[in-house]
């Protein structure tokens, strides 16, 4: 395990979607029916960040082509996403969110 503090939870769980940092990797934080999740903030298309684009039902529609992924399994879910994007495990400490990249 190798653990990253981000944000504070109440961040993520007031704004829904924030992109951050982790070790020079993109990381997207997310928050689904009061959960935390971390994934990916890439798209596996093309590039763009998925926190610009539409969450709804704990899925993100890209911004660019509008393909979908589940956020809670990184799942691509309609075309022209075809590859998943990471999931990251999460634990929230202290009021923060930790990120584990491995
Ligand atoms: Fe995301 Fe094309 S860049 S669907």
């Amino acid at each position: 395990m190798d653990w990253f503090k981000t944000l504070e939870t109440r961040q993520v769980l007031e704004q829904g979607a924030i992109a951050t940092e982790v070790d020079g990797l993109r990381i997207a934080l997310w928050a689904v029916d009061g959960e935390v999740y971390a994934t990916g903030n890439i798209c596996t298309h093309a590039f763009a960040y998925l926190t610009d684009g539409h969450v709804e039902g704990g899925c993100i529609e890209c911004p660019l082509h509008q393909g979908l992924f589940d956020i809670r399994s990184g799942k691509a879910l309609s075309a022209p996403v075809s590859k998943d994007i990471a999931t990251y495990a999460v634990k929230q400490e202290d009021g923060f969110v930790w990120v584990d990249i491995n």
